[in-house]
């Protein structure tokens, strides 16, 4: 039932929402995983696994350009649990007095900011920390769906005119309808000169750090106050393999510090994770991370980033050379992408995706981009060649040309 009632996205042709096809360490560990069952809690129950995670955090930390000597990291659930920790940690940061009374203690009204690109998660996050979902602020993006500096600018002047407290900007890095970049360097920039906290939502666009191809587009990055990178989005391991990392370790300790009678004490540097970060029993997640990069090296995990934005530019050189048009600028490998008879609204974007479906050719997905709904198609499987591309196109232009025939009889 597993195999037939479920969309394979472990394929190297689907080309959808960030999912990508494990590799065999990956595997072993997840299986070594519920062999062993270590509870990380406590550095005291799983030295090892507790140190194989900093290892590999820090690896990953020194790639991204922040000081692995000072600095929080830890591995989360995912993506949204790492923005949740930064959203936690700055609020603590900003107002102390959140951590005993609460917002209800706060005589100012906190606000923060992400693109309108900026990522569904920081809607709930904002519910449940008690913020309220007003207390987010979408910010106008470019024509290439970055976000707006002018319009940020102003829109805090505004705020705190009004009395409302800003405390906290979201930069993305690789937003998940278009893959945009947000100007880190002027957001890192801003933060500082305005004592607003700087978070980088990297869930997917993290991996880019690792090739140099495409770290210069990156620039500031090391200067966010925390970050979100998730290694199940674009480093070939299984979901649930999210890290956070943090230049505040203060900041972030303080924010879930908690004291229990039962706890066992041992000498070491850092607090147990329990005391430092959302989650109390923890699963030993660094060990795919780190048996995933051992397995094949640094270096080789670099050119399959390179492979995977090669493959992507063959898809638009394809779609392109097929009368497809374009509609996003992104240096990941992420296209959207629609046709004239989808402008003129002969055919709607849903009737050709339910035919690509119903072939099982390919999986791709669609989006709603500067108002108009398009075809989306993400690579983020190693093993996704030219030739899936082709077939891919190849799909999609058979589609059309038998709606049109359909249409013309
Ligand atoms: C940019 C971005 N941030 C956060 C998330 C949430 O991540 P997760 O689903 O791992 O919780 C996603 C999910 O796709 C994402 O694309």
């Amino acid at each position: 039932m597993l195999r037939r009632w479920n969309t394979h996205a472990t394929h190297p042709r689907y080309l959808g929402l960030f999912s990508p096809c494990p590799r065999k360490a990956s595997l072993v560990a997840d299986a070594l995983l519920a062999l062993y069952n270590p509870q990380l809690a406590s550095w005291n129950s799983a030295p090892f696994a507790n140190e194989l995670e900093r290892f590999t955090l820090r690896v990953l930390a020194g790639e991204i350009g922040f000081d692995i000597d000072n600095i929080a990291c830890h591995f989360t659930s995912g993506g949204q649990e790492s923005n949740f920790t930064a959203v936690v940690a700055a609020l603590t940061h900003a107002f102390p007095g959140y951590g005993l009374d609460g917002l209800r203690g706060l005589h100012a009204c906190p606000v923060f900011y992400l693109s309108e690109q900026g990522h569904g998660s920081f809607d709930k996050i904002a519910h449940t920390t008690g913020l309220g979902r007003r207390a987010i602020r979408r910010v106008a993006t470019n024509r290439d769906s970055r976000l707006d500096m002018d319009m940020l600018a102003d829109m805090i002047a505004r705020d705190r005119a009004q009395g409302l407290s800003p405390f906290l900007v979201v930069g993305t890095v690789g937003t998940t309808a278009a893959g945009a970049i947000d100007p880190l360097g002027a957001l890192s920039d801003f933060c500082g000169k305005n004592g607003l906290w700087f978070h980088v939502d990297a869930a997917w666009g993290g991996s880019a750090v690792l090739t140099p191809m495409l770290k210069q587009h990156l620039e500031g990055i090391e200067k966010a106050d925390s970050l979100s990178w998730d290694a199940a989005k674009w480093l070939s391991v299984s979901m649930g393999a999210g890290m956070f990392f943090s230049r505040h370790p203060t900041a972030v300790t303080d924010a879930f510090r908690v004291e229990v009678p039962y706890a066992t004490h041992v000498t070491h540097l850092e607090p147990d994770g329990y005391k430092s970060t959302m989650q109390w029993s923890r699963r030993f997640i660094g060990l795919k991370v780190f048996l995933t990069l051992a397995e094949i090296g640094l270096p080789a995990m670099r050119q399959e980033i390179e492979h995977m934005c090669h493959i992507g530019n063959v898809l638009r050189q394809e779609l392109i050379g097929h009368q497809w048009k374009i509609v996003n600028q992104s240096h990941l490998p992420l296209v959207c992408f629609t046709h004239a008879l989808v402008e003129q609204d002969r055919v709607s974007v849903q009737e050709v995706l339910k035919e690509l479906y119903r072939s099982g050719d390919a999986w791709i997905s669609s989006v709603l981009l500067h108002g108009k709904t398009v075809f989306r198609a993400c690579i983020t499987n190693h093993r996704t060649s030219d030739e899936d591309i082709r077939a891919l196109v190849g799909s999609l232009n058979q589609i059309l040309t038998q709606w049109n025939d359909g249409q013309n009889k």
